[in-house]
């Protein structure tokens, strides 16, 4: 295991951890999210280089509030309490804390009132984001305070024992100055900020040679970016005894399975067996309409068909996945370790039934770095920046009985979607764009005779992680091109609509 400066962040529940360990990397040093009640031996096993309490949607007085190790408040090291952390520290340590007579939320101006570590190289005044409920009244013993809102005071520090507290949050873009604020902790807990995507390719490269010596590798391609990006790590660790493999599923955006096979193969030179098992899978899906049991047929069949593939290669002991930091971290938050942690099985069952032992080299990135590493390994950019896509395909955007010639309209009608947007200029903007086929038929009329064709509905929305979504206000000129070329190009289809729900109470997908 390599060593580096790593900064820990004691998850006590906030919807802005993430972002705390996401602008901790932004200033080049690594960052990990452990839960609140991570034992100290445990921690300090790790070396961190500083520790950060983070907020927390609890008070510090309600009687199941979550609490660290008390070891953690005597780290030697430099300790940083935003928001509820700032109140664990300022109650252990001997402050006041007070119950809100009411919550403060929102925009505040700070000033500053004692000069800190923290503060060096600001301005006197700036703006910061407020969400808090209870208060500090009095600061603990050794603490000055450094920064105060007409409401509340915001800051607080005690430089000699390398203790801050911060009632606002550094980490959101309302409040502008805030990376500086946690450059400025970094700084002091003595961060060097020599991480960055190309030196975590090196290390990575390096664990993953180690791990899988001179044995053999599989993975399953997906079209998609964290598939693509861990194939191209590994493959930069152990070419040729890499092997990938693309399945045509049957149910794959249109010219996918050439465009995927001749980028990997030709251009980035890996080794990838294409399988053509469309027929398989329209077979199994013939007759199917409920969506979830889409979703099983396309999975199991994709694990028998992955299986077979493996074992004509011989001797194989790793799996390779695209598991990303949010999958790892996801369902840690105040439940602690106990919670279960997600795994996310893109080839679920498989490692266990084929005793492949997994290699996950991107659990430790969030999905813009891997969109770095991506880039910095030779990934086209059109992969790249590709919008995400389930794994089970246009099965789940044709509502009802997958059949050959609907898969074809809504393949044809998806391709319109993108180029246009891409046109426009929007495809970079949005989460995802997309068509779907509905089991409607509706009256036309198309020159000099009635029709009675299909309804396709447009879709396209922004969001950042797709757990929630809004649906995007494209541009009516836009939106009249695609409907205009979906009509006259895609045969069946005599009307378009688009979908203006968001997520919740409606999901991205249909089905
Ligand atoms: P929903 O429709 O639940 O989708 O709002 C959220 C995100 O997940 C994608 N999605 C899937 N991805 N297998 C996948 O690999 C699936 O069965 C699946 N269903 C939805 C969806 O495209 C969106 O990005």
């Amino acid at each position: 295991m390599i060593e580096r400066e790593t900064i820990f962040i004691l998850d006590f529940g906030s919807q802005y951890t993430q972002l705390i360990a996401r602008r901790v990397r932004e200033a080049h040093v690594y960052c990990e999210i452990l839960p609140f009640n991570t034992s100290w031996a445990e921690i300090q096993a790790k070396k961190p280089k500083g520790l950060i309490l983070s907020g927390g949607p609890q008070s510090v007085f309600a009687p199941d509030s979550p609490h660290p190790d008390p070891a953690v408040y005597d780290f030697e090291g430099p300790l940083l309490g935003i928001c509820y952390g700032m109140q664990l520290l300022a109650l252990h340590l001997g402050g006041r804390v007070e119950p809100a007579s009411r919550r403060e939320y929102g925009k505040a101006e700070l000033s500053r009132t004692h000069p800190g570590c923290l503060f060096e190289g600001l301005p006197d005044r700036m703006q910061v984001w407020m969400s808090h409920g209870d208060h500090i009244e009095s600061p603990p013993p050794g603490f000055n305070i450094v920064a105060q809102t007409s409401n509340a005071m915001a800051a607080m520090e005690d430089s000699g024992s390398g203790r801050f507290g911060l009632q606002f949050h550094p980490e959101v873009v309302h409040t502008p100055l805030g990376m500086e604020i946690l450059k400025n902790f970094l700084r002091v807990c003595g961060c060097s900020g020599d991480w960055n995507v190309s030196s975590f390719i090196e290390e990575s490269v390096a664990q993953i040679q180690a791990r899988i010596g001179d044995q053999r590798a599989l993975c399953a391609l997906s079209g998609g970016v964290d598939s693509s990006v861990a194939a191209l790590l590994v493959h930069r660790a152990i070419e040729d005894r890499l092997t990938c493999v693309f399945i045509d599923n049957g149910v794959l955006r249109k010219n996918e399975f050439e465009e995927v096979l001749e980028t990997f193969r030709a251009n980035l030179r890996l080794n990838v067996v294409g399988v053509d098992a469309s027929v398989r899978f329209l077979d199994r899906l013939s007759g199917v309409s409920e969506p979830e049991r889409k979703r099983k047929i396309i999975g199991e069949e994709f694990i028998r068909i992955f299986e077979e593939e493996a074992l004509k290669l011989g001797q194989v002991k790793f799996l390779v996945q695209g598991t990303l930091y949010p999958d790892v971290i996801e369902s840690v938050s105040v439940k602690g370790p106990s919670a279960v942690i997600k795994s996310h099985h893109n080839v679920g069952g498989l490692p266990e039934k084929m005793h492949l032992q997994l290699v996950e080299p991107l659990r430790e990135l969030f999905k813009d770095e891997v969109r770095e590493v991506g880039r910095q390994l030779g990934l086209p950019a059109a992969f790249v920046k590709r919008h995400p896509f389930p794994g089970p395909g246009l099965a789940v955007r044709i509502i009802g009985e997958v059949e050959p010639g609907l898969l074809a309209i809504v393949r044809e009608a998806d391709k319109i979607v993108e180029t246009e947007i891409r046109k426009a200029g929007l495809y970079d903007r949005l989460w995802q764009a997309f068509a779907v086929l509905l089991p409607v038929k509706s009256v036309g009329v198309m020159g000099d005779g009635r029709t009675y064709e299909n309804v396709v509905a447009v879709r396209a929305v922004h969001s950042l992680d797709g757990m929630t979504a809004d649906w995007a206000p494209l541009p009516p000129d836009l939106l009249g091109a695609i409907s205009s070329r979906i009509v006259n190009e895609v045969r069946g289809v005599n009307r378009v609509v688009y979908d203006i729900s968001s997520k919740p109470p409606s999901t991205i997908e249909w089905e």
